[in-house]
């Protein structure tokens, strides 16, 4: 059965629930913050590492059958997060891994070129006026004003595209006056460091932080082929921090400057590539539904050929419907062709075979490389945007279950409010949540207290005896906490409890002793 299509929640209200409620807080916040920067709470630290866990035991330890409906091997790395620097050279990001930005000399703002959009007149004369891509209003009102003209007079181009002698007549969004943005100019993303006590600026021990995972893999591969006794088609597959001196990072964590990646690299024959290209596009769709992901949240998107990326020979990405895109989509994950271009380029550079040797048909090769990557970090972002519901709850004798709300609307009389997390079992951070129904009484405290202890030992479980029922539901609901326990006056006499769904809001009672079991059918 197909549910209401939700509403997207906007940044703002999903930031502010994140901060209130322990997922996601800024950066060394007691210092004003670090632009680009966040650190995941309590809650938010249990939420990406069930997601981290739920993509290893679904693609490394136990990945979905292949086409042929055959079994496949993975197997994990952890490489480091600096590598020799030849490796970023060798595979061309130190040469091409950049972005053109532009600067304001006036308000001193900074822009990624590419999403700098210039309204230009189609009659060739007067000014052009500069806007963020989708927020063309500001640029709009001055082409009314200022230019007492009609934007459907101009054609809109991107700045990085404009004709440089154009750029003097250009108002930059939030200048005073044209002419003030500079030309565009390439920035290289990756962070540089120096290795070592006496290393400085502009010597050879300079490094980098890994932009990328995958690279790791590409230099390990040998190592696997060596020591794991995989054969081809086979993948390895790696989860860990990437770094990205992004220009202007945005949109909460979707584009930050530090941030986890879960990457795949699959291994195979040159002719089969298009074939387990195709399988792993379709394949990563479904991971995110399996994970309750609404299919008109997601889309496949394949690259135009002018924008793959330097390694890429095809690539198609996972896009998510998130608040700040709709009614647009966003990336959330992309699946490349990188065909032979990575190892080639290490056996070139580094002088080490890295051909494959077929046994059975005597074929040498070097295989091709089809790659799942996906954040990890905006993965957590697609499910916070997902989990987000506002709902109308029926108050005291009300009958009736939960209302699907729009955000931000006043209930219905007879009904209130209430902010819920969706998640599924598997990912929620707190798993069940046990209430004493009173907390001055003493036998009621102990025997919740003995559950907590018990359930503890295998699952994520808050304790907490402080207020109105209702209130710590809420509470629960709106961290996304599946189930809570509460311990009555009835289970001092025949030892059940009362089992509370997030969802459906509906009760019931189970013995104690069946509860483990209860649970653990759920929490999958
Ligand atoms: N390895 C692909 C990427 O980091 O985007």
């Amino acid at each position: 059965m197909k549910t209401e299509h939700k509403t997207p929640v906007s940044l703002e209200t999903l930031t502010a629930l994140c901060k209130r409620r322990g997922f996601i807080f800024q950066s060394s916040e007691i210092y004003n913050g670090l632009n680009g920067f966040w650190d995941f709470g309590p809650l938010g630290t249990e939420l990406k590492n069930n997601l981290r866990d739920a993509w290893w035991q679904d693609m490394v330890r136990n990945p979905p059958l292949g086409p042929d409906g055959e079994m496949i091997d993975i197997v994990g790395l952890d490489s480091s997060i600096i590598q020799n620097p030849k490796v970023w050279a060798a595979s061309g990001h130190l040469g091409g891994f950049n972005d053109p930005m532009a600067d304001c000399r006036e308000s001193k703002s900074r822009y990624r070129a590419d999403h700098l959009m210039v309204y230009v007149p189609e009659s060739g004369e007067g000014t052009a006026f500069a806007f963020l891509e989708g927020e063309p209003s500001v640029a709009e009102k001055r082409i009314k004003k200022k230019a007492k003209s009609d934007p459907s007079a101009y054609k809109v181009v991107p700045y990085n595209e404009l004709d440089p002698a154009l750029i003097p007549t250009v108002w930059g969004p939030d200048a005073q006056e044209p002419g003030t943005l500079t030309e565009p100019r390439q920035f290289n993303l990756m962070f540089k460091t120096f290795i070592g006590a006496m290393a400085g600026e502009g010597d050879e021990n300079t490094a980098y932080l890994r932009p990328e995972t995958a690279q790791g893999i590409f230099i390990n591969y040998k190592n696997v082929v060596d020591t794991m006794r995989v054969k081809l088609p086979f993948g390895i597959g790696q989860i860990g921090k990437s770094f990205r001196n992004e220009v202007t990072p945005r949109n909460f964590i979707f584009r930050s400057r530090e941030f986890e990646q879960m990457e795949l690299e699959w291994f195979c024959h040159p002719d089969e590539a298009t074939k387990w290209y195709d399988f792993w596009v379709q394949t990563r769709l479904d991971w995110w539904e399996s994970l309750g992901v609404d299919m008109r949240n997601l889309r496949r998107r394949d690259h135009d050929e002018d924008e793959l990326a330097h390694y890429s020979t095809a690539c198609a990405d996972v896009e998510y419907q998130y608040g700040f895109t709709a009614p647009g989509f966003g990336e959330l994950e992309g699946i490349a062709h990188r065909g032979n271009y990575d190892l080639s380029q290490h056996q070139e550079a580094s002088g080490t075979k890295l051909e494959y040797f077929d046994q059975e048909t005597n074929e040498k090769f070097i295989p091709h490389v089809i790659e799942p990557s996906s954040g990890l970090s905006r993965g957590v972002l697609v499910l916070l945007n997902e989990a987000y519901t506002e709902e109308f709850v029926p108050k005291g004798n009300t009958e009736g279950g939960p209302l699907l709300a729009e955000p931000g609307t006043r209930p219905p009389e007879g009904y209130e409010s209430r902010v819920v997390l969706k998640f599924a079992p598997r990912l929620a951070p707190i798993k069940v949540a046990i209430f004493p129904l009173l907390k001055n009484r003493e036998e009621l405290v102990n025997k919740a207290k003995d559950l907590y202890a018990d359930l503890r030992k295998t699952w994520p479980v808050f304790y907490d005896q402080t207020g109105a029922i209702g209130r710590r539901y809420r509470r629960q609901d709106e961290i996304g906490t599946p189930y809570c326990v509460t311990v009555d006056f009835d289970s001092l006499e025949d030892d059940t409890v009362t089992i509370r769904d997030r969802d459906s809001m509906e009760q019931h009672r189970i013995p104690i002793t069946e509860l483990r079991s209860w649970l653990q059918s759920k929490l999958v």
